[in-house]
């Protein structure tokens, strides 16, 4: 029996797969490998010293994904594969509707054919919009401010009433915060096409000297320092509660969500000086105009991850740059 795994050779997918191989499960992974690249499985394969099947498809191709189905026993699926560019989204909403829900309706369908009664979805803790109070628990407001966000609350709105249509399904929503980091072996990292959204991603380039300086979105909100403050997560613990939600699928049926994060906030200048302390450089940075749509502080609470999954992040911000930084730096032009 195996997990198939969308978006397998992505960032946080990558890393999932190389967190069940160690912990003994069977992985199938389709990736269609429009941000991601096979190379990346390539790595997952020698960190883990285990094989596994490949399926380059698109999760809008069903009969594609669906020989996944059929050349396999697929007993679970953990569901990453997506579009993720906030930005993006706003110009190009229905393509983020077409391939975020799209994808995923293809993939419940053959979840009924097949018989599979498990998933986990990659969700994020932009489904609480901008909190009107932190730390955000499972049970704050939900709201979407873009249509990316739109489509994780949909996504996992479309869940919960497969739930309860058919009650032996297990459904684990992971609401995602801030994920930073890397595998300490240097072989996967995040490395995003084109000029990168993200903080971290950013951050790394100027230290590399790719880019002259940080733009840091806002230096005047009601923060520690005035600059925005986010829960970062190593990429490492998020994988690892993916292992545990699988733990919860087995035991329990219904409709489960978790916030994954640290319970810590972090500012964006907090951010560049743990960055300058593990890369040993200087990060130039400029403070400009806010970024529309930016909370001025988001982190979770994550008593509930901790109580039901019996998981709690464990890796602290400087391991989190420390391996960031031995990523970009072994591999400055990204995973080949
Ligand atoms: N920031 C900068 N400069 C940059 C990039 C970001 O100052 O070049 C700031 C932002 O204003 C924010 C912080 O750094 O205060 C983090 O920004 P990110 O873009 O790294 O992350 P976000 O919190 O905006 O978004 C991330 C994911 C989303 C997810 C969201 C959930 O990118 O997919 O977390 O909260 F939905």
């Amino acid at each position: 029996m195996a997990v198939l795994v969308t978006g397998g050779a992505g960032y946080i997918g990558s890393h999932t797969c190389v967190r069940l191989l160690e912990a003994g499960y069977d992985v199938v992974v389709a990736d269609n490998y429009y941000n991601s690249s096979p190379a990346a499985l390539e790595r997952v394969k020698k960190i883990s010293g285990r094989d596994f099947k490949t399926y380059e498809v698109d999760m809008l191709d069903k009969p594609g994904l669906e020989k996944a189905f059929e050349e396999n026993r697929i007993d679970s699926v953990i569901h990453f594969a997506g579009l993720k560019a906030v930005g993006e989204s706003v110009e190009k909403p229905l393509l983020y509707y077409r391939t975020n829900i799209g994808g995923t309706l293809n993939l419940l369908e053959l979840m009924v054919k097949y018989g599979v009664n498990t998933i986990v979805f990659s969700s994020s803790a932009t489904v609480y919009g901008i909190p009107e109070k932190v730390p955000v628990t499972e049970e704050s407001p939900l709201s979407a401010i873009n249509p990316y966000g739109m489509t994780k609350l949909n996504i996992e709105g479309i869940l919960r009433d497969c739930q309860a249509a058919q009650p032996d399904l297990s459904v684990v929503l992971l609401r995602y915060f801030n994920p930073i980091g890397s595998h300490k072996s240097g072989l996967l990292g995040e490395d995003p096409k084109g000029i990168p959204n993200n903080l971290l991603p950013y951050v790394s380039r100027v230290a590399l000297g790719i880019y002259p300086h940080v733009n840091v979105y806002g230096g005047d909100y009601p923060t520690k320092d005035g600059t925005g403050v986010r829960d970062y997560i190593h990429v490492v613990d998020l994988a690892e509660g993916h292992v545990k939600a699988l733990g919860w699928a087995a035991e329990n049926k219904g409709a489960g969500v978790f916030n994954l994060g640290t319970g810590e906030g972090y500012s964006v200048f907090e951010i560049i000086a743990a960055f300058e302390k593990a890369c040993g450089r200087r990060v130039p940075y400029q403070v400009t105009g806010r970024r529309a749509g930016d909370a001025p502080i988001v982190f979770a609470d994550c008593r509930k991850a901790k109580a039901e999954l019996d998981w709690a992040a464990v890796r602290g911000i400087d391991e989190m740059c420390r391996d960031a930084w031995n990523f970009v730096s072994k591999n400055p032009e990204g995973i080949k």
